[in-house]
Order: C-alpha cells, then sequence, then structure tokens
C-alpha cells in the first residue's frame, strides 16, 4: 500500500558539488531521508516506469537507506531498480550502471573519503542518465523541493532482500539485485589490455591495493587477484566495513599512510595504490616516489594511447582550475586542447559527452575518462598498471622521464580545515577586493602578473561560474590559489594551491617543500592566513 505522509522542510539540505553530505544523525532524524529523496523524485520528470540505479559504500545507515529509497522509489513509479548486491556500489560503478542500462539516473549513498560509522558522515548523491552527477539546475530544484516539501510517498512493504542476487518485485517495480562488480569489470576489458597486465603479474610484478575497509575491496580483489592474477593478498583492507575500521577511507598522505610507508620501506612493491570510500579518487606510489594527483594526470594523458581504449589518441584534457598545470605541457606538445575548470567532477561532463575531452582530473585525487562521468579510482591504477606493462619501465622511472620532457610542476595543497566561517569568508572577500591592484606589484621576491577570481565559461553549454577561486600568477610562472572548500560538514575550509614550474632536469629532484619554500611563506602572508584565520599553519599538507 502506498502512503502519503505529510511531512515539513528540514532545513539545511542542500545538496553541495557531491550531494547532501552530513553527520548520520542528521540524517537519522524523523523524515529526515525521506523529504530528501521524495524531494529528489519531485525535481525529475518522465521517470514513471523507468529504471533506477541504486548502492553506497557500505558506510553505516547504507543498508537502512537502501530500503528507505526503494520504498519511496517504487510509491512514486519508478519501473526498476537495480541495486547492488548488499546495497554496495561505488561511485564509478553506478556511473557505469546508468551507462549501460539506460537507466533515468541513480542515487549513491556515500559521504565519499569522509569517515563513517554512527559518529561518521552519510551522504545522498543523485546522478543522471549520462551518468554524471546532477549539474547544478537540478540540485538547486531538489533544494527548492526541501524547503517546500508537504509530503512524501512511500509503499508500506517489508524490507527486501539485497543480498541475494536476482528480481524481486516491490509493489508495482521491480527491483534487480546485481553483482557489484560484473558490468564495471566488462568496461575496464575493453579499455586496458588484461593479457598485457596478467602477463606482468606473472612476470613478478608487486603490487598493494589498499582499499580502506571501503568500496573497492570486491573491485580490487575481483579484478587484480581475480581476473589478472595478482597474488592473494595483494588487496589490503578489502572488506567494506560500516566504520571504515575506524579509518578516514582518504587516499591521500595523511590517511593512506600505511601505504605510502610501504611504498618508501626496503621492501617496497613495484606499485602502491589506495581509493577512497567510494571508489572514485586514487592514490599512486611508485617505489620511493609519490605520484601527485597532478602529475599522474599528465602523465596518464601523455601515455594513454598504450592502452586499447584509448589507442587513437585522446580528444582533449580537462582539468580543475587548481589542478597543477603538468597537463597542459602535455596537451601543447600533442596540440590538443586543454580546458580548466572549476573544481567538482560534474563540470566535466559536458566536456566527454561532447567528447572535447578524454582524460580529466584534478588535484584531489581524481583521475577520470570519457568511460564513465565519474572520477574512477580502481581505473586509474588499471591505466597505471598498463602503461608500466607497455612501457616496461618502474613508476619513478616513467615519472622522471616525463619531467624531462615536459618539465616538473613542483605542487602542494595546503589546507586549513575547520577554521572560523566568518574569518575564511572574510579572507576571501579581502583577496578579491584587492584583485585589482595586484598585478604589476612585488610579494616577496616575486612579481604578480595577473590575478583574477576563476569564472568558467562552459564551450558546450554556455552557462557561466563564477567566484570559483582566486588567482595569482606570477612573473616566473608559479602560481597560488585560494578557495574555500564546498564539501566540509564543519566550520570553512580553507585551500590554498601552491605550483612552481621548473623546466631544469638538475632541478627535478628537490623536496617538494623545498622547491615551493619562498612561496608557502608568501602564501600566508600575502592572504593573511594567521589574522583571518588564527592559524599559523595548515592542518593537512597534501
Ligand atoms: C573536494 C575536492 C574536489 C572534489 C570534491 C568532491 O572539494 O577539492 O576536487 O571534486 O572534493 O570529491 P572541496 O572540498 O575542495 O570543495
Ligand atoms: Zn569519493
Amino acid at each position: 500500500m502506498i502512503r502519503e505522509i505529510a511531512t515539513r522542510p528540514i532545513a539545511g539540505q542542500r545538496p553541495g558539488t557531491s550531494g547532501l553530505r552530513k553527520k548520520v544523525a542528521e540524517f537519522q532524524a524523523p523524515h529526515y531521508v525521506e523529504n530528501f529523496v521524495q524531494s529528489i523524485f519531485d525535481s525529475l520528470e518522465g521517470f514513471a516506469g523507468q529504471t533506477l540505479v541504486l548502492g553506497g559504500d557500505g558506510r553505516y545507515f547504507n543498508r537502512e537507506t537502501v530500503q528507505t529509497v526503494l520504498r519511496i522509489a517504487a510509491a512514486n513509479g519508478f519501473g526498476r531498480v537495480l541495486v547492488g548486491q548488499g546495497g554496495i556500489l561505488s561511485t564509478p560503478a553506478v556511473s557505469c550502471l546508468i551507462r549501460k542500462r539506460h537507466a533515468f539516473g541513480g542515487i549513491i549513498l556515500s559521504a565519499s573519503h569522509n569517515p563513517g560509522g554512527p559518529e561518521g558522515d552519510f551522504g545522498i548523491k543523485y546522478n543522471v542518465s549520462n551518468g554524471g552527477p546532477a549539474p547544478e539546475k537540478v540540485t538547486e530544484a531538489i533544494y527548492a523541493g526541501t524547503r517546500r516539501i508537504a509530503r512524501y510517498r512511500i509503499l508500506d512493504a517489508p524490507p527486501v532482500d539485497i543480498d541475494r542476487i536476482g528480481d524481486v518485485r516491490l509493489g508495482n517495480m521491480a527491483v534487480e539485485i546485481v553483482d557489484p562488480v560484473a558490468e564495471y569489470r566488462a568496461l575496464m576489458e575493453t579499455l586496458v589490455d588484461f593479457d598485457r597486465i596478467r602477463a606482468l603479474f606473472r612476470a613478478g610484478f608487486r603490487m598493494r591495493f589498499d582499499a580502506m575497509s571501503a568500496v573497492t575491496g570486491p573491485y580490487a580483489k575481483a579484478i587484480l587477484e581475480g581476473a589478472l592474477g595478482a597474488p592473494a593478498g595483494t588487496v589490503m583492507h578489502g572488506e567494506p566495513l560500516p566504520d571504515f575500521g575506524g579509518h578516514h577511507p582518504d587516499p591521500n598522505l595523511v590517511h593512506a599512510r600505511q601505504i605510502y610507508d610501504l611504498a618508501m620501506g626496503p621492501d617496497a612493491p613495484d606499485l602502491c595504490a589506495a581509493s577512497d570510500g567510494d571508489g572514485d579518487r586514487n592514490l599512486i606510489v611508485g617505489r620511493g616516489l609519490f605520484v601527485t594527483p597532478s602529475d599522474s594526470l599528465a602523465v596518464l594523458a601523455a601515455n594513454a594511447h598504450l592502452a586499447p581504449g584509448y589507442a587513437q589518441g585522446i580528444a582533449g584534457i580537462a582539468r580543475s582550475m587548481p589542478t597543477s598545470r603538468a597537463a597542459d605541457r602535455v596537451a601543447a606538445a600533442k596540440r590538443i586542447a586543454i580546458y580548466e575548470t572549476p573544481t567538482g567532477w560534474k563540470y566535466f561532463g559536458n566536456l566527454l559527452d561532447a567528447g572535447l575531452a578524454t582524460i580529466c582530473g584534478e588535484e584531489s585525487a581524481g583521475t577520470g575518462s570519457n568511460h564513465l562521468r565519474e572520477k574512477d579510482g580502481v581505473w586509474a591504477v588499471l591505466l597505471w598498471l598498463n602503461v608500466l606493462a607497455a612501457r616496461g619501465a618502474s613508476v619513478a622511472e616513467i615519472v622522471r622521464r616525463h619531467w624531462a620532457e615536459y618539465g616538473r610542476n613542483y605542487y602542494a595543497r595546503h589546507d586549513y580545515e575547520e577554521v572560523d566561517a566568518d574569518g575564511a569568508n572574510a579572507l576571501v572577500a579581502a583577496l578579491r577586493e584587492r584583485l585589482p591592484k595586484l598585478p604589476g606589484t612585488r610579494a616577496g621576491a616575486l612579481a604578480i602578473a595577473e590575478a583574477d577570481d576563476f569564472a568558467y565559461h562552459d564551450p558546450v553549454d554556455g552557462s557561466d561560474t563564477l567566484h570559483q577561486g582566486v588567482r595569482i600568477h606570477f612573473a616566473d610562472h608559479s602560481r597560488i590559489v585560494y578557495r574555500l572548500s564546498g564539501t566540509g560538514t564543519a566550520g570553512a575550509t580553507l585551500r590554498v594551491y601552491i605550483e612552481r614550474f621548473e623546466a631544469d632536469p638538475a632541478r627535478h629532484g628537490l623536496e617538494t617543500g623545498q622547491a615551493l619554500g619562498d612561496l608557502i611563506a608568501l602564501s600566508r602572508s600575502l592572504a593573511d592566513i594567521p589574522r583571518f584565520t588564527g592559524r599559523a599553519e595548515p592542518s593537512t599538507v597534501t
């Protein structure tokens, strides 16, 4: 029986760049999930009888929310919902299923790399029919819906058994419980050379992949240890746990320290890698060498043609604005276009749909291609494996040769997390005000060449996105970027991105901190960070 439940708006249900992300306790409040999911459906048209994809990263509250979404979807008239077995689907796997099964859209239950468990975070994200995150006009419509909602529709029915693969009915709707990995693995087989990678492992290549007790465990085990024949134990923390084993499933140098230390240790494997909570991010560390996500994007773009899925070459490269400009040099050498977009994966969607870009990436450990409309952690690792197998060289050799050919973009991101929001906003406002006066002045030893507040004009739909971060360009091609995070759940986070280009191979072996030294000091004084935030040092450096 379908029930109409009277409800009223709950404050703060505004989806950001990566959906609605809050503390678990907030999601557990009465009507919270129902209001939001009904508002998603209220913002859409034409889904009657259509297919929806549903799954999440396995974090606490995932299973309960799957059941709630199913009952609301059934009451709203969806024809079929594809659910990953156990409620598990990585973000890229949802994107893959939406595309392969011509679904109307998908709901992803995840707070990405944020901690899980009862005290941690939860999230709900809606993806559209191209497999990518909902564009702003959809998320704004969802938000508007949450502010006027007065009722939601829900089917009265017992829970669906989501652990057994196969079809069941829920009211008039079909529920299809699918293997979370199968379609995704089949797609990977069309993109990278599985035979070649199999031969690599047979020849003794050693890797460790840290799934961080999050969603990629089943994918990495099935593909690396299963299809590609890597030895058992290659995948670490391969079981998705509701609290991710108490860890922060963020594959950066802080939270994926174990894999990093392994790569730097005496018995380092040839490749160390990790992915995040929902499987869209990646960390690549060679023996003794961490590959920054910006460099990884550039190296993959330069070498993608070595993999069967990209054998015809790539049409263009897209990177988010704060990502280093290493990829720009690859694009220039290949005479292909480079696109600079605002932070957030959704800005790549139009470029990929229009065939303007093939490979894209962000400095925040996201890399992807036109195979999906999400960044894809396991794909990035597989493409690296393909490149390593094809080139017959180590990660470090490939990266060093890349720098020798294109130059090196030293790069670091400094995060000032959970600072006072008013202070952070005031800092950015003060910078913006000074922008017109900065060019031509000196900051320390450096001359400021240009300064602006990044605005993006989408070449496909003609839309403009303003105020995406303050960019300070120096005469020596160094750059400092300031922007506020759009994904935090407490206070504000100021992100400062610092980059310096070095053409001379004799100077490619410096420590990043050493290479960026003067710029780091400048990044603090230029924006008066201590005064506005009360912090002398960033809380995280990646
Ligand atoms: C962060 C990253 C950004 C990424 C987003 C979602 O957003 O910086 O590149 O797209 O998470 O994973 P931010 O917190 O900086 O707004
Ligand atoms: Zn993620």
